[in-house]
């Protein structure tokens, strides 16, 4: 075949700039060079007979050069690049220049005033291409054609004049110093040529040549610097297209010729010209002209491509995304997806999974918590119900269970805190010595009286205990019910029965109250008491000595029925003992003289203590005070004074003594009087005493008759009974330890053992 492909050159002088895409997939026929230098051949170029699709396709490759050189066919036309994809081959071209000499006046010797290019199947593109003519006194013309056998020829050209280069604008070639034109489609052939058409000399000094080229349109950009420098510029880069075979896709699918488009490619018309082009279908890349050389992308392995949120998972040709188990949606994570959503159920799931551990072990750790606080707690009220007593009552409760009818309960300590509203300052009735007294009210509705201990003295739980143990026996209406007791507190608690109306004392007292308590009251309240105290020492199962008897003790209700409280000092006497020695304990003003100087504690303790509670009934006089004479500040003595003196009737309560019973009122004075005596034995039984003011009682019942002869002879005799001064005297000044807020003299105990 004789296709000529020529390029004619006059210099060789030239930057190769060859690029070559690195490519993963093989681009050559297997056994074939796919390179020359560092320019990539893929087939259908190729470097040897069996390597390239046909003749046209052949690319000679020249050792000799470092790095070898690319030439298409055998010509001298050197090849930059050659792309599959668009069908581009980019060659480089040489520049027609014609330069002058002024110095020898002629041409210069470097003179190529024209280049040609002709091909035999390709053809010069016309959209990546442009005609350009540089200098400031050119005349540039390209003379082209169609075919190669010139059957189609055209000629265009251009001009350029300029006489500054001031005026020469840099990046655009607009006409000054540069001009260009746009080529013809399919060129197939060309002849640039150049001239100065004018000898002036006056501006070679800026422009001593003139240029004309074809050359790529993106690569090429202007500047007045280039009058000189293109002048050392051999070629420049210029694109052919090209294509495979002689029929457009359509005749050759029409007519089912050979199509070199291979497996997962198609068919493609080039804009111009014969033939026709392959590319490799959507998600394959590769060499579309080779068997299997359209290989399918793994778009999930290439991060521009994979779209995907979790899971790309690759097809042939293409890929798609999914979640995976437990989510939901598209999985396409860029702006049109949703991308990967966890799945709403395993969500919940896990979010309820979490809550139930979480709150599980949050319960677990506070069950701990309080598990161990509350153990701490119990193992504090295990302490104090030892430290109080607890054992020792339980015992002794235990111990005569038999023989009560109801035995005190043991409250726990948070019944009574609940009761008291926390031991609210509002519930306080009372506080002294002791301790002190909250009003409160049990679950079951009882309102109840709780005495809150001060002492947490050890020696004083004997006391304790013994309050608890007397009451718990007791089942008289005219004693406080004890209704039990909590010793899990630090210091016991007491629970009695409420009494309403406050205690005796406050009635005596206080004025206003005093007048209320009329003579019968009176009287009552004191055979009342009188009944307790012999119902202590005789009636009970284990006799028992009160030893605190006094009007701050007798509580009373609404009905003014009296009720006896505050056994914390009572004794049970054994049955076999009458007289017990123990540490003297009682309230001054009250206390028995012969108990105080013997420490032999007899039920007749009671009995003084109980007369002088008579006499205060009676006169409404403090038991002591500081207001009467020094040797009158006892009770006792002032009363027994003015009774020697005869004089009752000036110390006896107004209110009472206007009532016209003064007879009556003498009984009990004597009454009182025998109660006072200061040798124990000598004073009544509290029997008799009770028995004697029930007698009187019913006297005031049944319209009392004033004038009882043996009951007048009786008082007669009773006033004119001497009192035991001395003793009284003693008992002003013989309290070892007086204690203030007590009222009590405690002395040391001489048991004489
Ligand atoms: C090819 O080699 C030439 C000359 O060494 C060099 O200038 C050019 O950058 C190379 N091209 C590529 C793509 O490596
Ligand atoms: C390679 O180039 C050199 C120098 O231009 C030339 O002499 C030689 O003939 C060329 N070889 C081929 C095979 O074209
Ligand atoms: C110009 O001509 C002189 C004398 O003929 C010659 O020496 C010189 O090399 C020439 N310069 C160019 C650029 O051709
Ligand atoms: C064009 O560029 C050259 C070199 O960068 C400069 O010398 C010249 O002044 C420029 N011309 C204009 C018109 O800006
Ligand atoms: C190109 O054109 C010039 C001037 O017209 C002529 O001298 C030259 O011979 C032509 N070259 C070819 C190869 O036709
Ligand atoms: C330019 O000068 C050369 C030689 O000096 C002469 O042959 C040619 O005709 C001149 N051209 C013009 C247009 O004057
Ligand atoms: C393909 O070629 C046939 C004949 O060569 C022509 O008639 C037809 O128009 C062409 N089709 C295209 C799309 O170029
Ligand atoms: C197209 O590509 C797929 C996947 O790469 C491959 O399995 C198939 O064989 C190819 N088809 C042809 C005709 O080569
Ligand atoms: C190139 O395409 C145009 C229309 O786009 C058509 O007129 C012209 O004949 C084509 N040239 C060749 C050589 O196929
Ligand atoms: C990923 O795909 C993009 C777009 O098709 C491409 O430009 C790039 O080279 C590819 N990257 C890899 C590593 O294949
Ligand atoms: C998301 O990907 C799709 C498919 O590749 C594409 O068509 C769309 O333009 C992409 N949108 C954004 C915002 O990236």
């Amino acid at each position: 075949m004789g296709f000529q492909v020529i390029l004619m050159k006059f210099s060789l002088m030239g930057v190769l700039v060859a690029a070559a895409a690195t490519q993963e997939f093989p681009i050559a026929k297997p056994g074939c060079q796919d390179r020359c230098g560092n320019i990539s051949i893929p087939y259908p170029f190729g470097l040897t007979d069996d390597c390239y699709f046909d003749t046209n396709f052949l690319i000679t490759c020249n050792e000799t050069f470092d790095p070898p050189q690319a030439f298409l066919l055998a010509s001298n036309i050197r090849v930059r690049e050659i792309t599959l994809d668009d069908g581009k081959l980019r060659i480089l071209a040489y520049v027609a220049r014609d330069c002058f000499n002024t110095t020898s006046g002629t041409a210069a010797h470097d003179n190529e005033p024209w280049s040609m290019l002709r091909l035999n199947k390709f053809i010069v593109s016309d959209t990546d291409n442009i005609f350009v003519a540089i200098g400031c006194n050119t005349e540039a013309t390209v003379f082209g054609s169609l075919a190669v056998n010139h059957d189609y020829v055209y000629k265009v050209g251009c001009m350029s004049m300029c006489n500054s280069l001031v005026y020469v604008p840099n990046n655009t070639c607009s006409g000054i110093g540069c001009c260009q034109t746009s080529l013809a489609k399919g060129v197939r052939y060309f002849n640039v040529t150049v001239s100065s058409y004018q000898n002036d000399t006056s501006i070679t000094d800026i422009s001593p040549c003139s240029y004309a080229f074809i050359t790529e349109t993106k690569s090429f950009k202007f500047a007045s610097t280039d009058f000189s420098d293109l002048r050392y510029v051999a070629s420049l880069p210029l694109v052919l297209d090209w294509n495979i075979g002689d029929s457009n896709c359509t005749t050759i699918r029409n007519n089912m010729m050979y199509n070199a488009c291979q497996g997962n490619s198609t068919c493609q018309d080039p804009e111009n010209g014969s033939g026709y082009l392959c590319k490799c279908l959507d998600g394959y890349q590769g060499n579309p002209y080779l068997p299997n050389g359209c290989q399918d992308i793994d778009e999930c392995k290439n991060s521009t491509l994979n779209i995907c949120d979790k899971k790309c998972i690759n097809t042939p040709g293409s890929f798609h995304c999914s979640c995976p188990e437990g989510y939901q949606g598209d999985g396409i994570k860029n702006g049109t997806g949703t991308g990967c959503i966890r799945d709403r159920s395993l969500v919940i799931e896990v979010t309820v999974g979490i809550g139930v551990g979480l709150t599980a072990l949050l319960v677990c750790i506070t069950w701990m918590y309080w598990g161990f606080k509350k153990w701490k707690l119990m193992k504090l009220k295990e302490k104090f119900f030892r430290q109080n007593g607890g054992l020792m009552l339980q015992q002794q409760l235990s111990k005569r269970e038999g023989s009560t009818a109801e035995t005190a309960k043991i409250f726990t300590a948070g019944e009574l805190e609940k009761a008291t509203n926390n031991y609210d300052e509002s519930k306080i009735l009372g506080t002294g010595g002791y301790g002190t007294v909250y009003k409160g009210m049990l679950i079951d509705g009882r309102i109840v009286a709780i005495k809150k201990s001060k002492m947490v003295d050890q020696s004083q739980i004997q006391q304790f205990i013994n309050e608890v143990v007397v009451l718990s026996q007791i089942n008289h209406r005219n004693v406080v019910k004890l209704l039990g007791c909590c010793l899990e507190t630090e210091v016991p608690l007491l629970v009695y029965e409420f009494v309403t109306n406050g205690t005796l004392f406050e009635h005596i007292h206080n004025k206003s109250k005093a007048l209320a308590l009329t003579w019968e009251i009176r009287l009552r309240i004191a055979a009342e008491t009188a009944g307790v105290l012999s119902y202590l020492h005789s009636a009970a199962s284990v006799p028992i000595i009160h030893r605190d008897i006094k009007t701050t003790n007798i509580l009373l209700d609404d009905n003014y029925i009296a009720k006896v409280s505050d056994f914390g000092t009572s004794r049970l006497v054994p049955l076999d003992q009458d007289e017990l020695s123990t540490m003297v304990q009682g309230t001054l003003g009250y206390l028995d003289p012969e108990y105080l100087h013997t420490s032999q504690l007899t039920d007749k303790s009671d009995v003084y203590s109980f007369g002088v509670v008579l006499v205060e009934l009676l006169t409404g006089e403090k038991a002591l005070s500081f207001q009467r004479p020094e040797e009158e500040r006892n009770l006792a003595m002032y009363f027994l004074n003015a009774l020697k003196e005869d004089r009752l009737v000036n110390v006896l309560e107004d209110c009472i003594a206007n009532e016209g019973n003064i007879e009556q009122l003498q009984e009990v004075s004597n009454l009182a009087k025998r109660c006072l005596r200061v040798k124990g034995e000598e004073r009544p039984m509290m029997k008799e005493v009770a028995m004697e003011l029930e007698g009187l009682r019913m006297m005031v019942k049944h319209s009392w008759v004033n004038n009882s002869k043996s009951n007048s002879e009786e008082t007669k005799y009773l006033l004119a009974e001497s009192v035991d001064v001395d003793h009284y005297g003693d008992i002003a000044s013989a309290s070892a330890r007086y204690d203030s807020t007590r009222n009590h003299v405690i002395l040391p105990i001489h048991d004489g053992r």
